[in-house]
């Protein structure tokens, strides 16, 4: 790399982008070279490496078989859930891929045409969502815990041509049924695909719907290999929803120029990973992790990735990661804190680790919510390698701050994700827009541009871009993260400035869960708060006021509203707690203090808000959530 320190790299991406990131582009196979780096025409929109095509499918495939790595692992598939491993060279993932990719051609997919995917961790998730990158479709990929609801708010949104499922995910507990799931979105959808392709799991047959559906085996059948489509840099390459400040998930959208260029080169940046490296994201294909850290970027450097099908823990033990690590010399691994939470929880000594089970590991990385420094200590102590916290968001596609071990290593500051990543100008502002003080707490924002790879707008929705992002703080983007920045320029991401709670390192809208709450016909109003949860960072808690006239039992109403979200919003909200109060406290304005009511949860000290209409209602509230088992420790005040 050019620039010996992150630091110089940081202060070379901003004070030169063009330079920077023209250089960078090198990296990549372009079928014709870009007119412009960055392509400030329609700001606050900016376009990376416009005038420039590519396939990002042949960067991450292609490419590696012509130069000599078509024998290497490209994937590993490990499912201790079905008790079986894939491996697939590079050379045999690319025949399975150009073959979907044909077998998505012949029912009529053209670049620019949505595929929805609706799939467990299996290897045809990954061929579908590469065969689409080859033949310039976008695809869509909604994670398998989301409920048939969610799923058909994408489906509308997105229009897909062809949806591809399965016919189960595999659960520890349960085989999850996902083609019910599927006909019921696309009953309650407004929008309908001309084809399902429903790959049929042995543990479960699924029905298939005649002249609609069609056997993934059979799409295969006859399907000519295509070839890669030459995309504009600017194209879209996915489209991924996340959690917005409503129930309306947000449709992110990602280009292919940029993020081909991004992606390549943060691997060996910040994880110091290099082609032949074996490189685990333990995440799910459903989330941005998985897009850019089990697919994307792994591939686009040659790298060995894996997909797991299985949990941190019961599948079958809290030594299931240390046993992957040995059977496929994994490298570098990145997790949630909460999977090593998990994994501390049931064997806090260790005694499933040998240490010569992971002699291959070099470095430990982890993301998805703020890493509490006990877990980072325990990670330190058990694996005896750096362990990187690190920032970053659906949004942005790759990290915002990190330790980058590619530039050598900084030193580690516990709580801390360390320094902002080259290309991203980072502030700390306070209301008015004024950057704050070291070590004051502020709306951690970055200046524009974005780099590449990051969000260069929503799915069909400038608009909401920028009154979500771009308006609050002129010349800015709102992370929606606040937080603090100290005296070393490290930065400490504390908490989210919205109503987005993080439950087991997944973003979830409470915004969204009060919709569900509120339909019930006994609910007058209602809050939905994220509890500390030692586990899982957080989970979502319901505090309801019936109508004077509700008639049900007030328990039979509570495991209604709880059975509601599971369905509506899917098992990954974890929403298994509403209470009934007879108020909620509110500001004279009619404001819900639900920051105030999280405080006593949590057993914070909290001030009493100036302008609360009535304090005896937080006395009420503090007194239900007792009954409920909260807060369940004393914790001190944050700071
Ligand atoms: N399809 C269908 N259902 C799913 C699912 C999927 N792909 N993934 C999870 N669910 C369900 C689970 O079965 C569970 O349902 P239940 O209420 O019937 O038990 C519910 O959603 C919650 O799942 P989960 O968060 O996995 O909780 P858990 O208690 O089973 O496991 C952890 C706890 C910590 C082990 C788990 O959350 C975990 O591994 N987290 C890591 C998360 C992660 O990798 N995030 C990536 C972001 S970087
Ligand atoms: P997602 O878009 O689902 O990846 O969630 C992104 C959000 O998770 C961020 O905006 C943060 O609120 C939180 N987050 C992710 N990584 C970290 C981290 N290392 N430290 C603190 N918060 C994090």
């Amino acid at each position: 790399m050019t620039d010996q320190t992150q630091e110089s790299a940081h202060l070379r991406s901003l004070s030169d982008p063009n330079e920077f990131w023209a250089e960078l582009a090198q990296d990549i196979t372009w079928d014709r070279r870009w007119d412009r780096v960055l392509d400030d025409t329609d700001a606050p929109l900016y376009r990376w490496f416009t005038g420039g095509k590519l396939n990002t499918c042949f960067n991450a495939l292609d490419v590696h078989v012509q130069g000599g790595r078509g024998d290497q692992l490209a994937l590993v598939y490990d499912s201790p859930v079905t008790d079986s491993v894939r491996r697939f060279t590079y050379t045999e993932l690319l025949d399975h891929v150009a073959r979907f990719a044909g077998a998505l051609l012949k029912l009529g997919v053209e670049k620019g045409d949505r595929v929805v995917l609706y799939m467990p961790m299996v290897p045809e998730a990954v061929v579908a969502m590469l065969a689409c990158a080859r033949i310039g479709a976008i695809h869509s990929v909604v994670f398998g815990g989301f409920a048939a609801n969610e799923l058909a708010i994408r489906i509308n949104d997105t229009q897909p041509k062809v949806i591809v499922s399965a016919s189960c995910g595999i659960e520890p507990n349960r085989v999850v049924a996902y083609k019910p799931l599927l006909d019921k979105a696309l009953a309650l959808a407004e929008n309908q695909p001309q084809h399902c392709i429903i790959l049929q799991r042995p543990q479960l047959q699924a029905e298939m719907h005649e002249g609609r559906d069609i056997d993934w085996h059979d799409a295969l059948n006859d399907a000519t290999p295509a070839d890669c489509v030459p995309v504009d840099s600017t194209d879209p390459l996915y489209v991924l929803y996340t959690s917005g400040t409503t129930g309306v998930p947000k449709g992110v959208v990602r280009d292919n120029g940029g993020h081909a260029v991004a992606l390549k080169w943060s691997m060996k940046a910040i994880y110091n990973a290099d082609a032949g490296d074996v490189f685990w994201a333990a995440s799910d294909i459903g989330w941005v992790v998985g897009h850019s850290y089990i697919i994307y970027g792994p591939l686009l450097r040659g790298c060995t990735t894996i997909l797991y099908e299985g949990k941190p823990v019961g599948t079958p033990d809290a030594g299931a990661f240390w046993r992957v690590i040995r059977d496929h010399g994994v490298n570098t691994l990145f997790v949630a804190p909460t999977a090593i939470r998990a994994i501390k929880r049931d064997d806090p000594h260790g005694e499933l680790l040998n240490p010569q089970d992971i002699a291959s590991l070099r470095a430990l990385f982890l993301a998805g919510e703020r890493c509490d420094p006990d877990t980072l200590a325990w990670s330190q102590e058990m694996l005896n390698v750096p362990i990187i916290d690190h920032w970053w968001q659906t949004e942005t596609g790759w990290p915002i701050a990190a330790n980058c071990l590619g530039f050598g290593q900084l030193p580690i500051k516990p709580g801390s994700p360390a320094t902002p990543v080259p290309g991203y100008d980072v502030s700390v502002v306070d209301e008015g827009g004024r950057e704050v003080p070291d070590n004051d707490t502020g709306q951690i924002v970055v200046k524009l541009p974005l780099p590449p790879g990051c969000l260069p707008t929503l799915w069909h929705n400038d608009d909401g871009y920028k009154s979500s992002y771009l308006e609050t703080f002129p010349g800015y983007y709102v992370t929606g993260d606040a937080g603090y920045r100290d005296e070393d320029g490290y930065l400490y991401v504390m908490s989210r400035v919205d109503d987005i709670i993080n439950v087991a390192g997944h973003r979830l809208s409470t915004g969204g869960m009060e919709e569900v709450l509120s339909s019930h016909p006994a609910v007058a109003e209602c809050a939905v708060i994220g509890v500390q949860d030692a586990l899982k960072g957080e989970v979502p808690i319901g505090l309801v006021v019936l109508k004077s006239d509700a008639a049900q039992d007030a328990d039979d109403i509570t495991a209604e509203l709880v059975r509601m979200v599971r369905e509506r919003i899917g098992p990954i909200a974890c929403f298994r707690q509403a209470a009934i109060v007879r108020r909620l406290p509110k500001t004279r304005s009619g404001k819900i203090l639900r920051g105030t009511m999280k405080s006593i949860a949590d057993g914070r000290d909290f001030r009493m808000p100036a302008t609360i209409d009535d304090t005896t209602t937080l006395d009420d509230i503090a007194g239900v959530l007792t009954t409920i088992g909260y807060p369940k420790t004393k914790v001190p005040a944050a700071t």
